[in-house]
């Protein structure tokens, strides 16, 4: 970020301040207020950051208006299109796309690392047999910490790309290992001669007595989702895990962090939370009833699916879902699902609806996830591991690029305090 010449004003009480600004490049320009409450004694209150850069970065940047999203600068339809997901780990981390050698040597050391340690079943058979698998995952991930010592060693730069790697390597093996735990089956090895989505699709399906054979539409379609899903610069999940990781904890305890954020339904959960919605809704003639249940100010329930904090024309990421969906379903051969018919229907109408129109909201990616995972044979509770090992990448690359930073310093909000102001302890005889 560079310093402009510009800088902003501030005037309260009978004070006058010029603000630094920055300009980044691309986006909106960024009122530099490191210095406000030292020389002005003053915060500023900005809950959910609608307003605030939380942080400086290189990564992935998002036009919400253009509904543009960019990894390195790369169009996410480009990469979907064009690229595979372990390419755009490697784009992700190391800011540029590989050459063919380095490829070669990224994607044998992510598959040097897909075993988990054999000790770590032990966790999995601690659980019960009807857990979350997001819970299981939250207290693996955190494991880790206390499997991997020679990769927690966070002022190690090697260190830290050993982490970066056995994370997005082992990710797989955990989530599927989590769906296998629940269904009472046996755990499957990795296979590092299958490709990184082939490879996850066999741990979650193959069973030892049967041969299994990944259907490479399934395994491209597997991918592509890994891929819309690797990063997303500073949502709820990725800011959980800098937040954790800037006071010095491990990388394995931060990304669980990251992973329990992800979780709700206002976030990962919310492909689990659509589906769901759309089983409910049913049939077509229902979806008026639930477009009215979703204006309603005084109903809690909101399409799930819909709406996004930043996308605010349309989520680039829900248009080659949708694409996704169709070819999916196609292959499996199913015609008529009334999900898909249910969706699009939804959308349709949604997008017609002076509510959904003035608040902007639309398709996010989660609206046809949840149908494709469907599809593919995945449970409901297995959609938001999904997109942890999707995100795994992101939020691995986010810790390295803020770990790596100088300036790094604690998160540590500040608070505009309304409760009560000094008093007096009273006895327990004297209350009430
Ligand atoms: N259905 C109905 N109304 C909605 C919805 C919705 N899905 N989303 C937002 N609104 C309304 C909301 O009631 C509010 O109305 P008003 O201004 O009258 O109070 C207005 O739109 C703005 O909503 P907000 O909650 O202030 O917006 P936000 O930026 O804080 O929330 C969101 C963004 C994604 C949490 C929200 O749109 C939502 O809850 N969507 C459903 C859950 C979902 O699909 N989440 C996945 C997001 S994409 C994947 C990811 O990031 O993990």
């Amino acid at each position: 970020m560079s310093k402009t010449s510009k800088t902003a004003t501030l005037s309260f009480d009978d004070k006058t301040l010029e603000l630094p600004m920055m300009s980044p490049s691309a986006g909106p320009d960024v009122i530099d207020i490191q210095k406000l409450y030292a020389q002005g004694g003053v915060f500023t209150f900005d809950p959910g950051y609608t307003s605030t850069a939380s942080c400086e970065s290189t990564i992935t940047f998002i036009d919400g208006d253009k509904g543009e999203l960019l990894y390195r600068g790369y169009p996410i339809e480009q990469l979907a299109e064009k690229s595979h997901f372990l390419e755009v780990c490697y784009l992700l981390l190391y800011g540029e796309l590989p050459t063919a050698a380095q490829a070669e040597d990224f994607e044998s050391r992510v598959t040097n690392h897909t075993m988990l340690h054999e000790q770590m079943q032990n966790f999995f058979r601690g659980f019960r047999r009807d857990a979350h698998p997001m819970a299981v995952m939250v207290g693996v991930v955190g494991a880790m910490s206390a499997f991997y010592h020679d990769s927690t060693d966070i002022n190690d730069p090697w260190q830290r790309e050993v982490a970066a790697i056995r994370m997005i390597a082992k990710m797989p093996t955990i989530a599927a290992w989590a769906f296998k735990y629940s269904l009472g089956q046996p755990f499957i090895y990795p296979r590092n001669d299958l490709d990184y989505a082939s490879n996850f699709l066999r741990m979650c399906f193959a069973v030892p007595a049967e041969d299994y054979e990944v259907d490479p539409i399934l395994a491209r379609a597997m991918d592509r989702i890994f891929t819309l899903h690797a990063d997303h610069e500073q949502n709820a999940s990725t800011s959980t895990v800098r937040m954790a990781s800037s006071s010095g904890a491990n990388p394995f305890a931060c990304i669980a962090a990251g992973i329990a954020c992800l979780w709700g339904p206002a976030h990962g959960g919310a492909n689990q939370a659509c589906l769901e919605m759309l089983r409910e809704i049913g049939t077509v003639d229902q979806i008026p009833e639930y477009i009215e249940r979703a204006k309603d100010k005084d109903d809690p329930f909101r399409l799930m699916g819909f709406g996004h904090r930043v996308y605010k024309n349309f989520d680039p990421r829900a248009k080659v879902m949708k694409e996704s969906a169709d070819e999916v379903l196609d292959l499996m051969g199913i015609e008529n699902n009334e999900t898909l018919k249910v969706a699009k229907e939804l959308e349709r109408i949604a997008l017609e609806d002076e509510y959904f129109i003035e608040k902007k909201l639309y398709p996010n990616v989660d609206f046809y996830s949840g149908i494709i995972l469907d599809a593919m044979g995945f449970p409901t509770s297995m959609f938001t591991p999904l997109f942890a090992v999707s995100r795994t990448v992101g939020w691995i690359t986010q810790w390295k690029e803020m770990i790596s930073d100088p300036m790094l310093r604690i998160g540590r909000p500040r608070q505009l305090y309304t409760g009560p102001t000094r008093r007096d302890y009273i006895e327990v005889e004297n209350r009430g």
